[in-house]
């Protein structure tokens, strides 16, 4: 399919201080549009200037939530090149998403396709310090102006780009997570494998309840006997017991990051013994009594490798590794931003050049 271009007239001026970027508050000047309508299917792909967009105020995403979305990120090398990182995966996932909320499918290779345009327009917003990345938002919403609970006939694809620094404000120093006991984000036959908006409402009144207590992000346990560790919403959680790293198994309630599953294939290119299998809270708990539990970290695009050095489980509050990052954390922060942003050799294949 062809996409149109249609050029700004008013670009806006680039941020100058890229240490104040912040997560996503800024965006680029041109955006990716696609419609689909039932029985033509996706047409119309255009790159036009980033604005604002007129929607029905009955519009059935802002009724029922039938949105999806993926989030991934553009890396500018030493040498200037720009690179996705596994957009494959992104775009698999995507589709994954779309079939759960019963949202047509979307070609990956266009997807890609699409993505690479829209940023080799907007290369020079791909930030040029150490750290800070072109951060991509794909997203898909339902528009049929329609109060009734159905599946839409008419859908609108966007991707958005926004010059971001790193996900928490504390960077790579350790954040304080706690462990949600009241709440729940998603049970089995859910949605809590997929990217879709409902995920994330759900999980705000837990995370408000954790900023009361000064505590960043909650972890969840599963649904049915908050007993499992799931994630935390904005990453995947990985625990180091005795030298072997652990990460919850995917049963269908956890986000299958990305992240998640290039760290398990450097953990063990690096000899590392790293398990996915189910763990509980109670495992995690008596680990850190033995002192076993070397340490604690959470991965995503967003979060990249994000130690944490604080885990609240009820009353009892656990220090890992002296809330200092662990050496493990360190080896896969240094390796996936190493390939991310081409300072070590991929010789895994993960990244794509854009031209
Ligand atoms: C990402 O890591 O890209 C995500 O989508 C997480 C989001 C909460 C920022």
């Amino acid at each position: 399919m062809e996409i149109r271009f249609e050029q700004t007239k008013t670009p806006k001026a680039k941020p100058t201080d890229e240490s104040k970027l912040g997560f996503g508050h800024i965006f680029t000047d041109h955006m990716f549009v696609m419609n689909y309508d039932a029985g033509q299917g996706w047409h119309d792909a255009r790159i036009v200037p980033y604005g604002e967009i007129s929607l029905s105020p009955a519009s059935m995403c802002l009724h029922y939530g039938q949105e999806i979305f993926e989030g991934l990120k553009a890396y500018r090398t030493a040498d200037g090149t720009v690179q996705l990182f596994r957009p494959d995966e992104n775009y698999k996932r995507m589709n994954n998403s779309a079939d759960r909320m019963v949202i047509p499918k979307i070609d990956e290779e266009f997807m890609i396709e699409a993505t690479k345009k829209l940023i080799s327009i907007e290369k020079d917003w791909v930030p040029h310090t150490d750290g800070a990345s072109l951060y991509i938002r794909p997203f898909i919403i339902a528009t049929d102006p329609y109060v009734g609970v159905k599946p839409a006939d008419h859908y609108l694809f966007f991707i958005i780009l926004s010059p971001s620094g790193p996900y928490y404000s504390t960077g790579l120093d350790p954040v304080k997570i706690y462990v949600e006991q009241k709440y729940v984000r998603a049970v089995r036959g859910g949605t809590g494998f997929a990217k879709t908006a409902a995920n994330y409402a759900i999980s705000l009144k837990g995370q408000d309840e954790a900023h009361n207590q000064d505590y960043e992000q909650v972890l969840w346990l599963d649904g049915v006997e908050q007993k499992y560790i799931e994630e935390v919403g904005s990453m995947n959680i990985f625990f180091v017991i005795d030298g072997e790293v652990i990460t919850p198994e995917l049963t269908g309630s956890v986000l299958p990051g990305i992240t998640r599953k290039s760290a398990l294939d450097v953990c063990k290119a690096k000899g590392i013994k790293a398990t996915e299998r189910r763990i509980t809270i109670q495992e995690v708990a008596e680990a850190y009594d033995a002192g076993k539990l070397d340490e604690v970290f959470g991965t995503g695009t967003a979060a990249v490798i994000s130690p944490v050095g604080h885990l609240k489980w009820g009353d009892k509050v656990m220090t890992i590794n002296d809330n200092k990052i662990g050496p493990i954390s360190q080896m896969l922060y240094d390796t996936m931003t190493g390939i991310q942003w081409g300072k070590i050799e991929d010789t895994f294949g993960w990244t794509v050049k854009i031209d």
